[in-house]
């Protein structure tokens, strides 16, 4: 949103046309290539200038995603001029040091490799402040040093937090910039909006009362809860697939659809994360957040309007109508798994329990699929099944819509039976969308086979999608909420999540490992599906 006005002895013009301007003179000396397949794609939106503090700017994710993106941004032009970061995390370091950390990150993790003198401007923009969670005397230099940024580039008051610490400091932060006024919005002007990473709570008490604790400090069109699956481009196509198209709505209901699966399949182990992921397991780290924002957008009414709240309804509807289970609900509907050694992409692999700081006794779960009802109008009767898991045979997430066969079996005489139609939407890799019908085999008989229609993302567009981040940190700066987690949505994923992974703390002991690295999860996921008559797709 533009701000007009300013000192009584500037010229007449707004702010946005001086901001407009100096994005024109900043555009005019960044010297990048320009691609022009990429015009008309993606209409440009700058926010407006402010101050980003990035708290945990020296962890992991920061390294591996949040500087990428922004420097991503940066080079595209698409954050203000004046923007200005702050990073703040516990490590003594001075500026340059830490420049010189994010200098190495960039080059690792960025998607496209950053121009030197663009780097250079980028890496200007970062200062680093050191300071425990827990230290007023810390804050309160936080509190001073924004106020004088403020005053030397103009930003008035606008201030993104980012909270990229592990979880159990949130509390903490949101506390102290409650205690210093951080999170006050200016009269009459400078927005403060705060981010917040997963895992949001580990089940629906601790969840609720991360929200309270949240909600005493922040007005909730403050917070702005990451999900980055929803920033990811395939999934926001989906909105597009569904609500942009006119023939595929009316075929989106239970007359229609026989059932749905999202698979959610990673080939990695679990990676240098072994400590985060006994406390975690797959259910709270990909199912409660990942599969069930997929499922949402696959299953939610059409918004009124794509305002953050209109759809975020949509979507509280959708869990909320998801029954909650009963310890023999779960059992009877509910699969985990955990892998053995194996082979993955032709390497061997050791199992989950021999991984870095895992136990060797583990009973975390590191796959998980379920079969879940939707108790609604459209949905009754219609199976959604979830698969996730890690070191499965290849990294691939998915959604099919299979849809019903048909009424009555003309083609008697063809040798093959058609296969019921189907559409997959492949969010990543390979990211696009393929549709399955049958068709007549060339010849003199009438013989129907298979055949696909498939589009991909490659080929029918010559740009790069943005990484997730770039997308969700972009909208944040911009105060647009419709790509993240809303209070009561984060609160009803859990409240379907949590009788799942409780019923296993106090059921019996799960027969681990159960399933080779470099499979498709335990053979009860098969029989999962395969006692309803249905398979699982093949991937
Ligand atoms: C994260 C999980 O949220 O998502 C990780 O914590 C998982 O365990 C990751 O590997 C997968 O993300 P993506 O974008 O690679 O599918």
């Amino acid at each position: 949103m533009a701000r007009t006005g300013g000192p009584a002895t500037t010229p007449p013009r707004t702010i946005r046309e001086e901001r407009i301007e100096r994005i024109g003179r900043r555009r005019r000396s960044v010297r990048h290539d320009v691609n022009p397949l990429r015009e008309g794609l993606r209409l440009e939106r700058v926010p407006d200038p402010h101050v980003m503090v990035l708290f945990g700017a020296t962890g992991d994710l920061s390294h591996r995603k949040v500087f990428p993106a922004l420097a991503q941004l940066w080079r595209t032009n698409l954050l203000p001029q004046d923007w200005q970061l702050v990073a703040v995390g516990r490590r003594p370091h001075d500026d340059a040091t830490f420049r010189a950390e994010i200098t190495a990150s960039l080059e690792q993790y960025s998607r496209v490799r950053l121009e030197s003198d663009v780097a250079a401007q980028f890496l200007g923009r970062i200062s680093y402040h050191q300071g425990d969670f827990g230290d007023d005397e810390a804050f309160d230099r936080l509190a001073v040093r924004l106020d004088a940024m403020d005053a030397e580039l103009g930003t008035q008051g606008d201030r993104l937090f980012y909270l990229a610490t592990q979880s159990s400091a949130f509390p903490q932060i949101v506390a102290q910039l409650g205690r210093t006024g951080l999170d006050h919005e200016l009269h009459g002007g400078g927005w403060r909006r705060i981010v917040i990473e997963k895992p949001f709570g580990r089940d629906l008490d601790s969840a609720r009362k991360l929200n309270r604790e949240v909600g005493r400090v922040f007005r909730e069109s403050q917070v702005y809860r990451i999900d980055h699956y929803l920033g990811k481009e395939t999934v926001r196509n989906l909105m597009v697939f569904r609500f942009g198209n006119g023939i595929f709505e009316p075929l989106w209901n239970r007359r229609y659809v026989d059932h749905v699966q999202i698979t959610m399949a990673e080939s990695l182990g679990v990676e240098e994360r072994g400590s985060f992921y006994e406390e975690t397991g797959a259910t709270r780290d990909v199912v409660q957040n990942h599969l069930l924002q997929l499922l949402t957008l696959v299953a939610m009414e059409p918004p009124a309007t794509f305002d953050a709240d209109a759809l975020r309804d949509e979507k509280v509807k959708v869990l909320r109508a998801i029954p909650e289970f009963g310890a023999a609900d779960v059992a009877a509907n509910v699969v985990r798994g955990q892998y053995g050694p194996g082979w993955v992409e032709a390497k061997p692999v050791q199992g989950y329990r021999a991984e870095t700081a895992v136990d060797a006794q583990s009973e975390t779960e590191t796959f998980m699929a379920t079969r879940l009802q939707i108790d609604d109008w459209r949905w009754s009767g219609v199976p959604f099944y979830l698969r996730a898991g890690k070191r499965l045979p290849k990294r691939a997430t998915e959604i099919a819509i299979q849809f019903k066969g048909v009424p009555h079996r003309l083609f008697r005489d063809s040798a093959v039976d058609p296969q019921p139609n189907l559409l997959a939407i492949r969010i990543q890799p390979d990211e696009g969308i393929l549709l399955r019908f049958g068709s007549k085999v060339p010849g003199l008989g009438l013989d129907i086979r298979t055949v696909t229609m498939d589009f991909t993302y490659g080929s029918a567009f010559s740009v790069d999608s943005p990484d997730a981040y770039e997308t969700l940190l972009l909208d944040a700066m911009l105060g647009d909420a419709s790509l993240f987690t809303r209070a009561d949505e984060v609160e009803a994923a859990w409240a379907i999540a949590t009788p799942i992974v409780d019923s296993w703390v106090n059921g019996p002991a799960p027969d681990f490992p159960n399933y080779v690295a470099g499979t498709w999860g335990p053979n009860a996921a098969d029989t999962l599906i395969e006692r309803d008559g249905r398979h699982w797709r093949r991937i």
